[in-house]
C-alpha cells in the first residue's frame, strides 16, 4: 500500500479506492460535487459506489467526515443530502454527528422568501464505535463561577427540592457541533484559486486533529485543490488525494510542492484556529 501513500492520484476514486486494502484509512475529509451546483472539469459521481468503498476501506473505528449541501430545485431542496447519509447508515457506517460548517462570509442570495444559505452539512460516519477522538476545547464564558446550589421539581410529586451545591463552572468544555469559518480569505486558502469549490484549510485541520493521531492516514477521494492533503501533511499525517481532473491534481500537487520547499514558513495551528 505504500505507493499510494502522500501522493495526489488522478482518476475516479471508485476505481482507485479498489486498489486499496480494507480497514486500511483512518480518516477521510471530502466534499463531493453537490447536485450538479458547480461545473467541474468533467466528472462522473458514482455516488453509492463510493460509499460502499469508503465503507470498505475505513479501518475499524475509522471517520467519513462527509461535506455536503443540498441545491434548491423547482422551489425545493434536493434532500440529496440526507439521503447520501441514509445510504451511508445502509452500508453500515454509524451516522455519529450531524455537524454544521457554518460561513461567516457566505454568498449574498437573491430574496426567494427565504433566508440566506450560511452553512452545510458535514455528516460524521463512524465504522463501529470511535477509535480516536482528540476533542476541541473552548473556554467557558462563566469559568470559576460558583453556584448557590441547583433546584429541581418532581412534577410527579409537585415538589421543588434543592439540591447539592453544583461545582464552580469548568475552565473549558467541549466546542461545540457548529463550526465557523471564513471562506476563500486567508493566504493558505488563495492557494486553492482555480478551483471553484475548495473548503477552508482551518476545517480540514480542525477534524483531522479531531479523529487521528500523527502517523495517520486520512484520505480525500476527490480532494480538488488537496485541501485535505496538505493540513494531513502539515499535521504529520500521511495522505491520499484522488480527484478525477488532471487539472485539479495539478493544483495540489503544487500546493504541496510550494509546502515541502518552505516548510518552516507553517507555524503550527492549535486546535480549532478558525
Ligand atoms: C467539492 S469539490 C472538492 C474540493 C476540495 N475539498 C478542495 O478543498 O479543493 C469536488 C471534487 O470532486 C471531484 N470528482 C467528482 N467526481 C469524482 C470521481 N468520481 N472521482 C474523483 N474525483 C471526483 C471533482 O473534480 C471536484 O474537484
Amino acid at each position: 500500500m505504500e505507493k499510494y501513500i502522500n501522493k495526489i492520484i488522478n482518476g475516479n476514486c471508485v476505481e482507485i479506492m479498489k486498489q486499496l486494502e480494507e480497514d486500511f484509512i483512518d480518516l477521510t475529509v471530502t466534499s463531493p460535487p453537490y447536485d450538479n451546483l458547480r461545473i467541474y472539469k468533467g466528472f462522473v459521481f458514482p455516488f453509492e459506489d463510493i460509499a460502499k468503498q469508503l465503507f470498505r476501506i475505513t479501518k475499524p473505528g475509522g471517520i467519513v467526515v462527509w461535506i455536503v449541501n443540498d441545491a434548491t430545485i423547482k422551489g425545493s431542496e434536493t434532500g440529496t443530502s440526507f439521503k447520501q447519509a441514509l445510504f451511508f447508515k445502509s452500508c453500515g457506517f454509524n451516522l455519529h454527528d450531524t455537524m454544521i460548517f457554518q460561513k461567516t462570509n457566505p454568498i449574498p442570495q437573491i430574496y426567494r422568501k427565504r433566508y440566506n444559505g450560511i452553512f452545510e452539512y458535514m455528516f460524521i460516519f463512524s465504522k463501529g464505535s470511535v477509535a480516536t477522538h482528540n476533542p476541541i476545547m473552548i473556554d467557558c464564558l462563566h469559568a470559576g463561577l460558583k453556584l448557590n446550589g441547583t433546584t429541581y421539581k418532581n412534577y410527579s410529586k409537585g415538589e421543588q427540592k434543592r439540591g447539592k451545591p453544583a461545582k464552580p463552572v469548568k475552565k473549558q468544555k467541549i466546542k461545540g457541533n457548529i463550526w465557523e469559518y471564513v471562506v476563500g480569505k486567508k493566504a493558505e486558502d488563495q492557494e486553492a484559486k482555480g478551483h471553484p469549490a475548495p473548503f477552508p484549510c482551518a476545517l480540514a485541520r480542525d477534524h483531522i486533529n479531531s479523529w487521528t493521531n500523527e502517523g495517520d492516514v486520512v484520505l480525500d477521494p476527490m480532494s480538488g485543490s488537496g485541501t485535505t492533503c496538505i493540513s494531513a501533511l502539515k499535521l504529520n499525517r500521511k495522505y491520499i488525494g484522488i480527484d478525477i481532473s488532471n487539472e485539479y491534481c495539478e493544483i495540489a500537487k503544487n500546493r504541496i510542492a510550494n509546502y515541502e520547499k518552505q516548510p518552516n514558513l507553517f507555524k503550527v495551528i492549535p486546535n480549532g484556529t478558525k
